[in-house]
């Protein structure tokens, strides 16, 4: 499949909406997923437990990984017992030993080999091999990070999201489990990130956040590998109460919309933050970890941070039906618009470098 998708926006077309469907093409986005950063939750994930099982990326990497904090500090491990490969760990809990309910392998948190019954005789036992092996991690500020294969810094992702949201006490955000969810959708995972990278269709899908937001003074700007939108609310109320030397002083920010390519939403309100991670399942199936960070519970109801499960149901469902779109025949490429899509345009740039 040719992108060609021109990095001058006005001649510029879509990409080929084979992408979207085909089955090639989602078993070879793996490699590009596996050299990306991935959120995995912020640190409260470990404040009653010392170690937190998960699946990076269910579908796409299939990694099963743990998170634990051994004297202070979190490191991600692999989840995977280095007997004969059996999961470790089923579900969060504190401990001092992770016990491989297989064949009973023992491992500390840390994924120090410990004990294995029945491997007396066992030569040149135990190695480096037997140890759980780490995956990396990164962090900014509390939330955490961690990566297959990495080709690039944490920081250089989180950069423009610190530059403008550093002032935040982040660490005073409270991860909410009973606000967050998870749920899928019946369309590609690329149709997911376009639909969230413009603000073109909220006149159209989203009446009542259109109620909220300023349409003409919608901003969107792209840095490298991310996409930031602005919305500026109609009032002054419930928007955010920027420091006196803030780039952005003197706006009515109602939200700050960052998408972390090439599959991660921070979505800031004057409320907290609520982040969104994409995970391909198939081609034409996508499931979305809706997860939810509270700072001040007085504001959650007002401005375009509020009823964000009706925004959400809006979005799933437009992008359902353009999912059914892309898989006609009849359609291939569009084009952008100059004014409204330029994130759209800079996210199948990326695509188009990275792909592959
Ligand atoms: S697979 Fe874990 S002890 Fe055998
Ligand atoms: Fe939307």
């Amino acid at each position: 499949m040719k992108f060609d998708v021109n990095e001058d926006i006005r001649v510029a077309r879509t990409i080929p909406s084979e992408f979207y469907h085909s089955e090639e093409i989602f078993r070879n986005l793996k490699s590009m997923f596996n050299k990306s950063w991935q959120f995995v939750g912020n640190t409260d994930l470990l404040e009653t437990c010392n170690v937190h099982p998960g699946i990076l990326l269910e579908g796409m990497l299939d990694e099963p990984y743990i998170l634990t904090k051994d004297r202070g500090r979190i490191k991600c491990l692999s989840n995977v017992c280095t007997h004969r490969g059996n999961i470790v760990c089923k579900e969060a809990c504190d401990t001092k030993t992770l016990v491989c309910g297989y064949h009973g392998r023992q491992f500390s948190v840390d994924g120090k080999l410990k004990f294995m019954p029945e491997f007396e005789e066992v030569e040149n036992y135990p190695g480096p091999g037997d140890n759980l092996p780490e995956i990396e991690t990164g962090f900014w500020e509390n939330m955490i990070f961690v990566i297959n294969d990495r080709r690039c810094e944490l920081a250089d992702l989180t950069g423009p999201m610190a530059d403008r949201m550093g002032w935040l006490p982040l660490d005073k955000f409270r991860f909410k489990p009973e606000l967050s969810r998870s749920y899928e959708i019946n369309a590609n995972w690329a149709l997911y990130c376009d639909n969230y990278l413009e603000g073109f269709h909220i006149p159209h899908v989203h009446k009542e956040l259109n109620r909220e937001l300023d349409y003409d003074e919608y901003h969107t700007e792209a840095v490298e590998n991310v996409v930031l939108q602005i919305g500026i609310g109609k009032g002054d109320e419930a928007t955010f109460d920027l420091p006196v030397s803030h780039q952005d002083q003197g706006r009515n920010i109602a939200a700050y919309y960052f998408f972390l390519f090439p599959n991660m939403m921070f979505n800031f309100y004057p409320w907290g933050l609520s982040v969104n991670v994409v995970e391909p399942v198939e081609p034409a199936r996508t499931r979305i970890q809706y997860l939810t960070y509270v700072w001040k519970e007085e504001l959650r109801g007002k401005g375009a941070g509020s009823d964000l499960d009706k925004v959400e149901l809006e979005d799933g469902e437009i992008v359902e039906s353009v999912q059914k779109g892309v898989m006609s025949q009849a359609y291939d490429r569009g084009r952008y618009s100059p004014t409204r899509e330029t994130g759209v345009h800079h996210f199948h740039l990326l695509l188009q470098k990275f792909y592959g």
